[in-house]
């Protein structure tokens, strides 16, 4: 794949587990491929910042380092997923998006570092300090709820979807039938503001198959694909 929009980077900062939180059981994601889906995306809204959404949010993760790297273009984050354990990790993650967090999160690793003499530590608070140099100033909202994407209807709304639907590795989709992905990209329709773009990560096997959104791009990466679709009115 050619990127376009985001630059080859050393993006260790942003390990998951090294300031920003990860749990047994929680997927990571490619920082650069992130940022490429989301440039893709913003590019076609045609707005100065966005209303990001990702309905399936895990850890939060994709989000984070979204609104640390493109601080500037992102004005809310929101974030559900049908565990309450993922909505909390995400709170979790979206607290360090602050000058406060970050200076809280550097004192737990120093405290972690004193106990356990680990140089892992050290390092990740030199990250957490070069991650308070990509705070944005100014306001910033955020929204972190329980949703079954499925089935529960919301009255949320965004500008941007971003999704890394579950694969069947590490998570699976939670819920009864199958077509999942049609089944979410129906329900979520609604959470899209008129001129609004829906970017879906997933594997090869799950087809998307819609007349509500028009598909702008389809990339195969490895064993992972993405997809852009437009909202149809
Ligand atoms: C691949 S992970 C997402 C990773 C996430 N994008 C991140 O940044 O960490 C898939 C997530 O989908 C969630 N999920 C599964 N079925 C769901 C459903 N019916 N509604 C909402 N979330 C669901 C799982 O709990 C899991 O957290």
């Amino acid at each position: 794949m050619i990127y376009k929009f985001a630059p080859k980077a050393n993006y260790e900062d942003f390990a998951s587990g090294r300031v920003l939180y990860h749990m047994q059981g929680f997927t990571n994601f490619p920082v650069r491929l992130i940022c490429e889906v989301f440039m893709r995306c913003f590019s076609l809204i045609n707005k100065p910042s966005a209303v990001v959404y990702d309905p399936c949010c895990g850890s939060g993760y994709m989000l984070t380092v979204l609104k640390f790297l493109y601080g500037s273009h992102i004005d809310t984050l929101i974030a559900s997923d049908v565990s309450e354990e993922a909505v909390n990790l995400t709170k979790k993650n979206f607290g360090l998006l602050s000058h406060a967090g970050l200076d809280m999160r550097k004192e737990q690793l120093q405290d972690l570092h004193t106990r356990f003499k680990r140089d892992s530590y050290l390092e990740a608070i030199k990250s957490a300090e070069r991650l308070k140099g990509l705070i944005c100033e100014g306001a910033f909202e955020s929204l972190v709820f329980k949703r079954d994407t499925l089935v529960d209807k919301s009255d949320c709304k965004a500008d941007l979807i971003l999704c890394d639907v579950p694969y069947g590795i590490k998570t699976a989709w939670s819920g009864e039938g199958d077509d999942f992905i049609n089944r979410m990209l129906d329900n979520v329709w609604d959470n899209l503001n008129a001129v609004g773009v829906a970017a879906i990560f997933s594997d090869k096997k799950q087809k998307i198959i819609t007349e509500k959104y028009k598909r702008a791009e389809k990339v195969l990466i490895g064993k992972r694909k993405f997809e852009i679709y437009v909202k149809l009115k």
